[in-house]
């Protein structure tokens, strides 16, 4: 892929008419929902086209759908007029997000797959996903490690977005994360397809 992580790239990439990342949600997180408690109030990072909110919203959960790309957020409220629910939509870049006032009421969860935001940016977007997060508060988190490059079934080329298992534990070290480095096959839409390396976090709000 190309890795500009710019609102134009993501908005020419989404303007594909299927779901580049497919309708179903991801593997991880619908392994590990089963923590979620009912109707969590849940912050979907790097949404995308919100394969992930959409399912979660259809598990009974309020979900906002945060993403740079306003193409693939319009492909997600469409998505979810289809499956007869409701998901928010933010239209932001994580940059600007960051510092915000928080929300009303604390996230109970935090989504965030395969997230292609360089280093820095995503340690400050899991600190601000942190600090806004209620106590308890559930993690789940899933994204490339410096070894998928190599296994040539997608996912960024640039080192800086590929997260070391060292990395993920740091970054959401406020979670007493649990946090796994695996190889595992993806179907996840045309640019996710075949065997990862991935590095998978499941937490718990300290
Ligand atoms: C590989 S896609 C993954 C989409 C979705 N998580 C999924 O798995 O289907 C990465 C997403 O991160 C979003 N993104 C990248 N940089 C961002 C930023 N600075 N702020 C908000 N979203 C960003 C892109 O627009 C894109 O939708």
């Amino acid at each position: 892929m190309n890795d500009a992580a710019t609102a134009e790239y993501w908005d020419q990439r989404y303007a594909h008419p299927n779901h580049v990342y497919g309708y179903r949600p991801n593997d991880f997180l619908k392994l590990q929902s089963r923590f979620l408690g009912p109707a969590s109030r849940i912050l979907a990072l790097c949404d995308g086209e919100c394969r992930n909110g959409v399912w979660l919203a259809e598990q009974g959960h309020d979900v906002v759908s945060v993403d740079l790309s306003a193409v693939g957020l319009a492909k997600g409220r469409a998505l979810a007029t289809e499956r007869g629910v409701a998901i928010e939509t933010w239209h932001v870049d994580l940059a600007d997000w960051v510092g915000m006032p928080g929300p009303d009421r604390p996230w109970d969860a935090v989504v965030a797959v395969f997230t292609y935001l360089p280093s820095a940016l995503r340690r400050d977007v899991a600190a601000e996903a942190t600090r806004q997060a209620a106590r308890g508060a559930v993690l789940i988190a899933e994204e490339f490690t410096p070894a998928q490059p190599s296994m040539g079934t997608g996912g960024p080329t640039d080192p800086d977005l590929l997260v070391t298992r060292g990395a993920a534990a740091d970054e959401w070290r406020g979670w007493n994360p649990d946090v796994r480095l695996t190889e595992r096959r993806l179907f996840e839409g045309m640019d996710h397809q075949g065997l990862a390396s991935v590095v998978q976090v499941l937490g718990l709000r300290a």
